[in-house]
């Protein structure tokens, strides 16, 4: 097993957690170094790097070495459990035992691109929130109009003792509710600052901030005045603008409050 080179990052400062992020997606060949050598010195203390598929978990995994402040998410997301196989699962098993895996993720159901059979889908959810139990790591899930079923497998795989972040979160406060009483952390990112976001503003006015955390899901989803364009922890502090706007606090408040609910979550300090 690899020595990190724990950085000893100083303490107490106010800084940002990014707790969702694609680092490993070709947007970021150009000038990945350069970006992530850039982020400290902006205010993001933490990046989770979340895998998605195969691939992008091995690059997960090089990120996590190359980077003391980066950590990492071993999971497949629902759109490529149909490429998924036992060999490749016990493969992600071993890697979930880095000790820089911080999360199972993103893990879920995903009924909008419809691009997997829903069973397959259903079945890979069911035996990653297995994994997450077994490992004792938190959850990060990604559900996208499949709202009744995503409770529905959580409830019967009692999703409320492993815990976790819906990600990106896009259903109202009557599903939010539900996540929130399970002790879900609501992932929120750019869609906040849009114009048409008016649905995930009232989940966050209506979340407590002890339940936030901040996300960007980069290379998409730029917040607002970067709407279109690649995204970056280096925008979050966009979010965090708006989310201090809506709940009517300031900033400071926010990314102290997002901060340490990620480090609780990720249990980032235990492993330093
Ligand atoms: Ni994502």
């Amino acid at each position: 097993m690899l020595e990190y080179d724990m950085i000893s990052l100083e303490r107490g400062t106010l800084m940002i957690f990014e707790t969702h992020a694609h680092y490993d997606d070709e947007a970021f060949d150009i000038d990945r170094d350069e970006l992530l050598n850039s982020l400290y010195d902006n205010g993001i203390e933490y990046v989770v790097n979340i895998s998605s598929a195969f691939d992008t978990a091995e690059k997960t995994l090089e990120l996590m070495e190359k980077y003391p402040f980066i950590y990492g998410a071993m999971g497949i997301h629902p759109d490529n459990t149909k490429d998924f196989n036992e060999e490749n699962f016990r493969w992600l098993k071993e890697k979930a035992r880095h000790p820089k895996t911080v999360a199972i993720g993103e893990i879920g159901l995903d009924y909008y691109w419809d691009s997997t059979d829903r069973l397959v889908q259903k079945e890979w959810f069911a035996r990653q929130m297995d994994l997450a139990r077994e490992l004792k790591l938190p959850m990060v899930i990604h559900s996208r109009d499949a709202a009744n079923d995503t409770i529905e497998m959580m409830k019967e795989a009692k999703a409320e003792e492993i815990g976790g972040i819906i990600h990106c979160f896009g259903y109202g406060v009557e599903q939010a509710k539900l996540y929130l009483n399970k002790g879900f952390y609501l992932g929120i990112g750019g869609v906040v600052t849009f114009k048409n976001g008016r649905k995930l503003k009232e989940v966050v006015e209506y979340a407590p901030l002890s339940q936030l955390v901040l996300e960007t899901d980069c290379p998409y989803l730029s917040p607002v005045p970067y709407r279109g364009k690649r995204n970056s922890s280096l925008y979050l502090p966009y979010i965090v603008e708006e989310i201090a706007r809506i709940k009517n606090v300031d900033y400071n408040t926010v990314v102290q409050a997002t901060s340490e609910n990620a480090k609780k979550l990720y249990k980032i300090d235990d492993k330093r």
